[in-house]
């Protein structure tokens, strides 16, 4: 039996990047995935025939702003339409523009704030009374080392960070008897778009001299770490944040 036999999930920001890893992954180990995305519906239907082919029926394509109530509302909603169940909520949507905090302006503060961190309550607020109903339950948040560390990405986006850390401690413990593990995930440094776009080639030659393995990570690794907190195996982890970064800090 696969590891996730007829499971099924929702993984936030799913057309790409980790989350599209994430996705992946689940769906080679037999779980329902409903691939969601904001703006590029191309890729998000690459995801979905990927999926398909592994795992026919295995997958739905839902646009949703995860920061609009009424988008995730439906999306959760067509989900339990479309799969009848739903155990398992990757937060993984996240944006990130670098802003020294001297030249912050409250909206840029906002956005942030909203797509990082309310984004996760609101997945969570409308997911977790279906999760629940299953007796048996995986919320796994996707942070960053900005959010132990501060890092340098701006004030904004290290609050937005150890807040959904903070948020994962704070439901683990409501969610502990009911059968669901609320964990995060802790990347810093992977080879998505997110930071492709932050860096020029000189800056990403300095970067990675930072970096104690010597080289940036793959969103195949970060998935293969959700893949194991969603896995029966991990049952008895709750509450906690694990970092992926290669020994950067
Ligand atoms: N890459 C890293 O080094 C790194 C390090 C630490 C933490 N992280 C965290 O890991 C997570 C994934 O990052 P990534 O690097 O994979 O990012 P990415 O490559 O930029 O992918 C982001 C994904 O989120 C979707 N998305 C963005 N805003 C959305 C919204 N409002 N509603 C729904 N979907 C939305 C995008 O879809 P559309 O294109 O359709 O909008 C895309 O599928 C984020 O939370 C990020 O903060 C990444």
């Amino acid at each position: 039996m696969k590891i996730l036999e007829n499971k099924a999930a929702i993984v936030t920001g799913s057309s790409k990047g980790i989350g599209r890893a994430i996705a992946i992954a689940f769906a080679k180990e037999g779980c329902k995935v409903a691939v969601n995305y904001c703006h590029t519906r191309e890729s998000a239907l690459e995801v979905s025939d990927e999926i398909e082919k592994i795992n026919p029926s295995g997958s739905i394509v839902i646009q949703a702003d995860v920061t609009a109530e009424d988008e995730v509302k439906r999306m959760v909603n067509d989900t339990i339409a479309a799969f009848g169940k739903l155990h398992i909520l990757v937060n993984n949507v996240g944006i990130f523009h670098r802003c020294s905090f001297l030249e912050m302006s409250l909206q840029e503060w906002e956005s942030i704030i909203k797509n990082d961190l309310t984004s996760v309550f609101l997945c969570s607020r409308y997911a977790v009374p279906h999760i629940v109903q299953q007796k048996w339950g995986r919320i796994i948040n996707i942070s960053s080392t900005s959010g132990i560390t501060g890092g340098t990405s701006g004030a904004h986006y290290a609050a937005a960070k150890g807040g959904v850390i903070s948020f994962t401690k704070a439901l683990s413990s409501e969610l502990a008897k009911s059968g669901v593990t609320v964990n995060a995930i802790v990347p810093s440094k992977i080879g998505t778009d997110m930071l492709w776009g932050s860096y020029d080639e000189e800056g990403k030659k300095t970067l990675l001299t930072k970096i104690p393995v010597g080289r940036f990570g793959t969103p195949e690794e970060i998935a293969s770490l959700a893949l194991f907190l969603a896995s029966d195996n991990a049952g008895y982890i709750t509450g906690e944040s694990i970092v992926a970064s290669g020994g950067y800090k």
